[in-house]
């Protein structure tokens, strides 16, 4: 099989997973993932075809969407063995899907590869900006979390189970992770996209606030 067929069977793969997805979990989401994954490579180096798999890959596995995070791999493994790949390959795209995701304010990154890096850092510029915000508000619609309650704090969670139990306000998750996210890039060039994003995000929740207490 040739690289350029093995992507594409892999597409295939993923849109007959997600596609329709209603939560920001999208085919189209792992779209722009994936062409700003190659977009960073260009810039920032690294194997392109263990990137393209690895961003066409990430969120098959996804914690919010399997019963297990094993259960997502194992679905990954299967599909990455019947494509004839390496042991070499897999292992190293297996990795970067397990490290890809945040995991609470207080709780480190612990990306080794620039592969990993790179598509990281194409996760979260897709976690921000207008894209971020629509993303985030369809999300808490789908898993019935209030979209703003002044009553509820947010929190920085100090560890991934506090973060994954955590049912608070869509509008917290600008605080306990979108806005964090700016300075939690990993390579220079997207660091540099975040900066627009990042002020949008300032910006509307600036809006938002502001017609909030013109009501006082
Ligand atoms: P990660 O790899 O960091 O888990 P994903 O690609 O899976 O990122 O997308 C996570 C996105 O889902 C967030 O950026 C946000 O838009 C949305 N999301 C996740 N948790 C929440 C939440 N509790 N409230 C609102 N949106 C959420
Ligand atoms: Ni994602």
């Amino acid at each position: 099989m040739t690289k350029e067929f093995i992507i594409e069977k892999t597409i295939a793969f993923v849109k007959s997973k997600l596609e329709g997805d209603s939560s920001g979990h999208d085919w189209w989401h792992i779209y722009r993932v994936w062409n700003m994954s190659k977009k960073l490579q260009e810039k920032e180096g690294g194997d392109l075809f263990i990137i393209e798999l690895s961003a066409l890959l990430h969120d098959v596995a996804d914690w919010k969407f399997n019963k297990t995070e094993m259960d997502g791999l194992e679905i990954i493994h299967n599909w990455l063995i019947q494509l004839e790949l390496t042991n070499e390959i897999i292992n190293k795209i297996i990795n970067v899907i397990k490290n890809v995701s945040f995991k609470g304010a207080g709780v480190k990154d612990t990306m080794k590869t620039i592969e990993g890096k790179i598509v990281q850092d194409a996760d979260r510029l897709d976690a921000i900006g207008a894209i971020g915000i629509a993303r985030t508000f369809a999300f808490g619609g789908k898993f019935g979390n209030e979209m703003y309650n002044p009553e509820i704090k947010f929190e920085l969670h100090q560890t991934f189970e506090q973060y994954k139990k955590s049912r608070g306000t869509t509008i917290n998750h600008f605080y306990e992770k979108l806005l964090l996210l700016k300075d939690r890039m990993n390579t220079r060039s997207a660091k540099a996209i975040a900066e627009d994003r990042h002020r949008f995000m300032e910006s509307f929740l600036k809006q938002f606030f502001d017609e909030c207490e013109s009501l006082k």
